[in-house]
């Protein structure tokens, strides 16, 4: 979910939508805003579906200097209006935008609440009717009632956004694991879950720390640690360009995001790189890695995906036995650790909850770690021992394209710096610099070639709800991601399978027409996934074949330009995010925003 809030400016509705709708990535199946004039007069304006749907709800007459709003990612209860948020208590004098789970609501409602009658079948409502309580019965100002709430909720996540009719200028805000900045203006202030919302407002964010609570005015932006002292922070410069996250002429920001790509990979070496194309990299980061005996790479979604990857390159160049682990499994079913851990954390958002409740416990163990992230400043970028950022610019599409190379080709620079120190031939001869700028060509290349892409997509996807992309090794790591993409925006079913297991079931799932894909970029495997190909054949699927072009044999379908076997990945998986893409335009579905989904998952 995403919130916004804004105190002390008479844009305050169009700070808040728009706001909302640079936030509609985290969650876009409601949203509403609650907005007070100072003069007596407020609005609550609630919608189900898109911020577009919010915003033909809200009439002229609805104005205020001071408010909050949201956009939700349904987790307790279904999409309605009801229980879309703001939420507010039953005498109308608090309200209440929450991002996150309060894990104990039904136990604090039988407790404190069982006779008020609720609207919602949310968390969030809870907590507002119980400030409400506490304010009414026990006699306690706003901030009073806030805080004694608060005291309930240990060990749940959250973001509140909270206002009180009865001090209509200020916005009283807490969080514990959620994300929240404050943005601070000329005479006003404004809260939001990440920057971009509101860039065009400010450049100047105070980061919050978990179990702090603050009191913000037009003119003050008091914050308070857990004990209640007072603490002092100064605001921190977001140089990003509000346009950064426009999509300018393109129809869809996945199709701005994945012509990027060859861009990102320049920014990348030149970021990262010296003039002679050695890795720049913060050397007490290379020495704590170093005297690791194991990587543990940790991610969500294609995240994870990019792990596989970085396990491939860490293992080859540098040397280090390196695992890969889906965040939320490992956060409570931590496999047996070697005696000297090292922590990797991909996470393009910083933000994933299942990720960062694998850092707060590497941490709690005092184990070292680095998060590679493209947001800075995010939580895990925060709480991990180091950081590295991607510069891939705003990833704005729910399906991840860019984050996903970066994560790579910036993985790809770490093993090559850590296998010279370690003193690898193999990485003292690997030649980055140069074969990133072959990277970046050939992803031109290929996202040059679109109109072949679109008449694939036409030809055997768009009407099939099955299909299936397989290959070995790091082939079959690029099938998982590539299945991915097709699934999430598509919603065609779609496994990635390594080539040799599909025969071992899987395969008896193929019918006249199934289309299966198969990746063919190592030399080793090459002719063994040609053969798993022309079984799935036999049994009438219809193949395609995206081969490097040093495999490639006359009748394949794609041919991709040589890299360096290690970083193929970069190349294959940006026909596999084309070839998502077109299916998903063509069926006339919504390419960044698709069903049930959000980009920046805050819950576990
Ligand atoms: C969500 C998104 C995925 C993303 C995953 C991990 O589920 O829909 O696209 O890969 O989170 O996100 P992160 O920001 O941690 O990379």
């Amino acid at each position: 979910c995403g919130i916004v809030g804004v105190t002390g400016n008479d844009n305050a509705v169009k700070i808040l939508v728009n706001g909302l709708q640079k936030l509609e990535y985290r969650g876009y199946d409601s949203a509403g805003i609650y907005v007070n004039d100072q003069k007596g007069q407020d609005y609550l304006v609630k919608s189900k579906g898109r911020i577009s749907e919010l915003s033909a709800k809200i009439t002229p007459e609805v104005h205020g200097s001071t408010g909050i709003g949201h956009t939700r990612w349904a987790t307790h209860g279904v999409v309605s209006v009801d229980n879309a948020h703001p939420h507010f208590s039953n005498d109308d004098r608090f309200y209440l935008v929450h991002n996150g789970v309060i894990d104990n609501f039904q136990e604090l409602k039988a407790q404190y609440l069982s006779d008020v009658p609720f609207r919602s079948q949310t968390d969030t409502e809870v907590v507002v009717q119980l400030i409400d309580k506490f304010a009414v019965e026990d006699h306690l100002d706003a901030k009073q009632a806030f805080l004694k709430t608060l005291g309930l909720l240990k060990g749940s996540s959250y973001a509140f956004l909270m206002m009180d009719r009865e001090q209509p200028d200020t916005l009283f805000v807490a969080k514990n694991k959620s994300p929240l900045l404050i943005g601070v203006g000329d005479g006003f202030n404004v809260v939001c879950s990440d920057a971009l919302a509101m860039l065009r407002e400010t450049h100047d964010f105070l980061e919050l720390m978990d179990g702090e609570v603050v009191t913000i005015t037009p003119d003050k932006v008091a914050i308070e640690d857990a004990d209640g002292q007072t603490v002092e922070r100064k605001p921190f410069h977001v140089d990003m360009n509000a346009d950064e996250a426009d999509k300018g002429t393109y129809p869809f920001y996945m199709l701005k995001e994945v012509d990027e790509q060859p861009n990102v990979m320049r920014k990348l070496a030149q970021t990262y790189l010296s003039e002679h194309g050695e890795p720049n990299i913060d050397k007490q980061l290379l020495q704590a890695m170093e005297a690791a005996d194991r990587l543990y790479i940790i991610g969500a979604g294609t995240s994870y995906h990019a792990g596989l990857i970085g396990k491939r390159l860490f293992e080859n160049l540098a040397h280090i036995p390196t695992e890969v682990h889906v965040s939320s499994e490992f956060a409570y079913e931590q496999p047996m650790l070697s005696e000297k851990p090292f922590f990797i954390f991909l996470t393009q958002s910083g933000e994933t909850a299942d990720s960062r409740e694998v850092l707060v416990n590497v941490n709690d163990a005092g184990y070292p770690s680095l998060t590679i992230t493209n947001v800075q400043n995010s939580t895990l970028s925060r709480e991990a021992t180091y950081t590295l950022l991607l510069h891939a610019g705003p990833e704005i599409a729910v399906a991840s394209t860019k984050a996903y190379t970066a994560q790579i080709a910036l993985e790809a620079i770490l093993a090559k710096a850590l296998g010279e120190l370690t003193g690898q031939i193999i990485a003292q001869n690997f030649n980055i610099r140069q074969q990133l700028g072959l990277v970046a060509t050939g992803m031109q290349a290929i996202v040059d070639e679109k109109d072949k892409l679109e008449e694939m997509s036409s030809k055997y996807l768009l009407k099939t709800n099955r299909a299936f992309y397989i290959g070995r090794g790091i082939d079959h790591a690029v099938s998982l991601e590539a299945a991915l993409k097709l699934k999430e925006i598509s919603y065609i079913q779609c496994e990635g399978f390594a080539s040799g297991e599909l025969k071992h079931g899987t395969i008896a799932l193929i019918e006249a027409g199934t289309p299966v894909i198969g990746f063919i970029t190592q030399a080793k495997t090459a002719g063994l996934t040609r053969s798993n190909l022309q079984e799935t054949m036999a049994r009438g699927a219809q193949t395609l074949t995206i081969v490097r072009e040093s495999l490639a044999v006359d009748g394949d379908d794609l041919v991709l330009p040589d890299v360096d076997e290690m970083l193929m990945p970069l190349l294959s998986v940006v026909p596999a995010q084309l070839l998502a893409y077109y299916t998903s335009l063509n069926k006339g579905l919504d390419v960044d925003k698709p069903r049930n989904l959000a980009k920046s998952v805050t819950v576990e």
